[in-house]
């Protein structure tokens, strides 16, 4: 009998949290959209997670549904991916706790963010949700028979012990869950902080001038762009303190697909004021179009209703059969 291959599984989401960057369109959104006409996608807000830090709820609200219309304006398409909020769909929480079930304080007291994130806190404030999370996002991904997670390097720890779980599980309870594989796209570079390039530009970072969001207006990107922080060297290339520079560099080569030798042979003898005109043109164009699409979507709100409305509905659907098989597998009576 002939056999009809299915398309590979993506998953990924981004936590509704400050801004979505430069670094998550480079790192994560820029290759979604790549990747949604080969792959059976499902692209998710994880507002699950964003609540492991304290929030206020009515930003957290504006901000989800931000987001989703961010995805939308970088051009993901709702038709061709699952598009949804994590909590629109309880088979996250119900698998995340099976998971958490088969889990380790010692694995997850070894999870780098985790240690990142309570540096210098007493145990008595330390969220649970904050030790969990990375097993909330084993069940994101698991949920769904994804093969491929697209994330930037500073998830795979996680992706990890997605894997690690998943392989357990099936050891013991019988083939249950396919291990997915991390997915690091070949352009996704580490994009750093305008203002303190050996740090990356986080989303959450309190000075806004160390980042540019995807809807930044273009007179804003120029002037972030042209107070980046470099050096007092005048080479525009890689090198030891030349953070600044290679981070630029960076930024306009996963956007023109131009190399860093390329770059550096383009900009020699040139000034540094020249270099930063031209990566500000370049964020500025690339982000153009996005900017455009998200100010028209922003208004739209039935349509951004519809759209995660029918997303909810196609992620309980993928999801239904391997959680009933979960719980079936783990002992628990059907219902
Ligand atoms: P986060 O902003 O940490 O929620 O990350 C969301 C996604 O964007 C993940 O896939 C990250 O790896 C990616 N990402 C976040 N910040 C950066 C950055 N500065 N450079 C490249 N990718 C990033
Ligand atoms: N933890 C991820 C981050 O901070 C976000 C995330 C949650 C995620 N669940 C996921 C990414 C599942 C990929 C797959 O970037």
């Amino acid at each position: 009998m002939e056999t009809v291959e299915r398309k590979k599984r993506i998953f990924s989401g981004i936590q509704p949290s400050g801004h979505i960057t430069i670094g998550n369109y480079i790192g994560a959104l820029k290759n979604w959209v790549k990747l949604q006409d080969e792959y059976d996608c499902a692209y998710c807000v994880v507002d699950m997670h964003a609540i492991t830090v304290r929030q206020t709820p009515a930003d957290l609200r504006k901000r989800c549904l931000d987001f989703l219309t961010q995805y939308i304006a970088c051009g993901l398409d709702p038709q061709k991916n699952i598009m949804f909020m994590q909590s629109h769909n309880p088979a996250h929480a119900e698998l995340a706790w099976i998971l958490m079930c088969n889990s380790y304080m010692g694995e997850l007291s070894r999870m780098t963010q985790f240690k990142d994130k309570t540096k210098n806190k007493q145990n008595e404030s330390i969220g649970a949700g904050l030790f969990t999370y990375p097993v909330l996002m084993a069940a994101d991904i698991l949920l769904y028979g994804t093969d491929l997670v697209p994330v930037g390097i500073d998830q795979m720890q996680h992706l990890e012990l997605a894997r690690d779980l998943a392989i357990r599980f099936n050891n013991y309870y019988g083939e249950t869950f396919t291990v997915p594989e991390g997915y690091l796209s070949k352009t996704g570079a580490k994009i750093m902080s305008l203002q303190e390039p050996t740090k990356k530009m986080s989303k959450s970072d309190e000075n806004p001038k160390a980042y540019i969001t995807i809807t930044d207006e273009p007179d804003l990107i120029v002037k972030k762009i042209k107070s980046a922080v470099t050096d007092s060297d005048m080479c525009i290339c890689r090198g030891e303190g030349k953070e600044g520079i290679e981070n630029l560099m960076s930024i306009m080569g996963a956007i023109t697909g131009k190399t860093f030798e390329e770059i550096e042979k383009e900009y020699q003898g040139k000034n540094y004021g020249v270099f930063k005109s031209d990566v500000a043109e370049c964020v500025v164009e690339e982000l153009r179009p996005v900017r455009e699409r998200y100010l028209q979507l922003q208004s739209d709100k039935a349509y951004l209703e519809q759209v995660y409305k029918a997303g909810a509905e196609k992620a309980q659907l993928a999801s239904r059969k391997i959680l009933r098989k979960v719980y079936k597998k783990v002992g628990f009576i059907e219902k």
